[in-house]
Formats: C-alpha cells, structure tokens, sequence
C-alpha cells in the first residue's frame, strides 16, 4: 500500500501515534475512515511492520482479542510480546499499572492492553508516551470491537445509517454493547433494548441517547423478541462482573437464541454476537443465514491489522 492508494493521507497523518481508549474519541469521518481502510488490509499482508513490536498486557481472559491483535502483528511482519495472565507478572507482588506501562513501553512500539477496571486503559495512556489501544476495560469501553462491529454490519448491509439494532442481554455489564450503541446512534440507527430488569443499559447512556434525539425503546422480556429490527446483537451475562452470585444465577438463563425462537422474524435477521457464547445462542444456529458471530471473529484480525498500521504510522 503507497502513499497515493490512501484516501485520505491527512487523516491517517491525524492516527499516527494515537490511543485508542473509547469510541468517543472519534469522529464519525474518523471511523469512516478506518473502515474504508480496512477493507484493503482484508486482502493485505505486506510486512508493512517489520521490526515493531506490540505488548499484549492482558489482565483479564481473552481469546478472539489478544490472539487476533497477535496474529494482525505477525501478519504484518511485526512481533509479540506480554502476558496473558497477570498472574505470572510483577503486578502480582504489587507493582502499580502505571509503574508496569512505564517499564513495558521500553520494549515494544505500542501497548494493548485489556484490563477488570474502567479506566484502566486511559490510566495506560496516560502514562505512556506510546500509544495505547484498550482492549476492553470493565463494564466500560471495547473500541476495537466495535469497529469490527460496525466493519461487519456495513459489509452485510452496505450501510451503517438508520438500520433497526435490538441489543439483547446484559446491557448493563456488556462493555462491547456500551462502545458499539453511541457510534451507531450518530448513524441515526434506532434501538430495542432488549433485557431482565435487573441489567437494563445504565443510566447515563439512556440519558445521551435521549438528549440525542435517538429513537430507542426498552423491553424487559427477553423471551420476546422484536419482529421490527434489521441485527440482533446478543451478549453473553457478564458472569464475572456481578457483585452478586445469587444475581447471576436469577438472570443466568434470561434468553436462548435458537432457529425455532427465530421463526417469528418475516425474514432472516442478522444475528451479532461478540462471542464467547455461553449458552444464549444454540448451535443449532451456526448455519442460519443471519448468523455473523463467526464473521465478526474473522473480521477482528483485518480491523486489527489496519489500526496497528495506521497507529505505528505504517501508512506513508
Ligand atoms: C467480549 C469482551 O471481552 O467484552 N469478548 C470479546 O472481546 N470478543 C464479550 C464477552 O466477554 O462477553
């Protein structure tokens, strides 16, 4: 990829050396932009990051995330190093995040990082000088995610404005469904909130969409769902999250997607989910037409690949 086959070179100019900590720090141009590029990287593995080195500091369990920043690394000619237990690193005897970024930053060009507390990825960038992607942080922020999200959506329905989005499940803990639903509100998407009482969307993003203008509706039944969208993004209940195991254990079994539950759809609904599935979705729906889990997975490692190129300033 030269200098002449990117669209727009002040732009990327704009990415070099960037965070990427929330979905807030973007303009809807900027994610555009991102998208646009990523589908050259699809078909692209030049080695366009020979010589740099990515740390991965997971903090918390990841498979999709940590070995598709991995393989977008390795892919591009780049390399690897981190953990994927914090248990086996120094924050075990103590050793403070900021202390950890500040010693990791030595040793590579740019930090991924994934962490149990909100905020921990603005803190990571904060104190780095090298630029931090947030690989999920708590209930929070799940940016890079979201835009193999919003990559996947757009190929399958050519256009991210104004579609009808159920999100289903643990909305109150979902940090993926807390990045994705205030991008897609800036495409004039509508909303059904679909969930148990108990883990409806927080408040304060109830109240930004609000203020915003956007058309978005609850619904506390999770067994009946809404006949009238275009996707069904599902989550898994945030076990791992829940102050209250005997919480988890009323709402656990709130919703099952299978094909028999999808029958009620006129037409085959695009169903999202950012995996892993626990039981919310059946197997017996793998080969349904709608079904894009395993394509949001595959399209993680092409979203990854163009983010590390565009942050490590691999784009001339
Ligand atoms: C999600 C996460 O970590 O937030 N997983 C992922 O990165 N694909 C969703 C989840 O854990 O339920």
């Amino acid at each position: 990829m030269t200098a002449d086959t990117v669209a727009n070179p002040e732009l990327a100019k704009a990415f070099v050396g960037r965070d990427v900590v929330s979905m807030r720090d973007f303009r809807r141009e900027e994610i555009l932009f991102v998208l646009d590029l990523a589908e050259r990287f699809e078909h692209t593995s030049e080695p366009l990051l020979g010589g740099r080195v990515v740390v991965n500091l997971f903090f918390e369990p990841s498979t999709r995330t940590r070995l598709s920043f991995e393989a977008a690394m390795v892919r591009l000619g780049g390399q690897n190093i981190g953990f994927a237990d914090a248990g086996i690193s120094s924050v075990a005897k103590g050793e403070s995040l900021a202390d950890t970024i500040r010693v990791v930053e030595n040793y590579c060009d740019i930090i991924v990082i994934r962490h149990k507390f909100e905020g921990a990825a603005r803190l990571a960038a904060e104190a780095s000088r090298l630029p931090v992607i947030n690989g999920g942080d708590g209930s929070n922020q799940h940016p890079t995610q979201t835009l193999l999200d919003l990559f996947t959506i757009r190929k399958l329905h050519g256009r991210l404005e104004k579609l009808r989005v159920a999100f289903l499940g643990d909305l109150k803990y979902s940090r993926t469904v807390h990045s994705l639903i205030e991008v897609l509100a800036q495409f004039e998407c509508e909303f059904v909130l679909v969930s148990p009482q108990e883990l409806r969307m927080p408040r304060d993003i109830l109240d930004d969409l609000a203020r915003d203008g956007v058309r978005c509706r609850e619904e506390f039944k999770p067994s009946i769902l809404p006949v009238d969208v275009d996707i069904l993004y599902t989550t898994r209940i945030q076990k791992e999250r829940f102050v209250d195991p005997v919480e988890y254990e009323r709402v656990r079994n709130a919703y099952r997607l299978d094909r028999e539950a999808l029958e009620v759809f006129p037409r085959p609904v695009t169903v999202m989910h950012p995996l892993p599935r626990v039981n919310e979705i059946s197997t017996d729906l793998d080969d349904y037409e709608g079904a894009a889990y395993f394509q949001q997975a595959r399209n993680g490692i092409t979203v990854r690949k163009t983010l590390l190129s565009l942050l490590l300033g691999a784009l001339p």
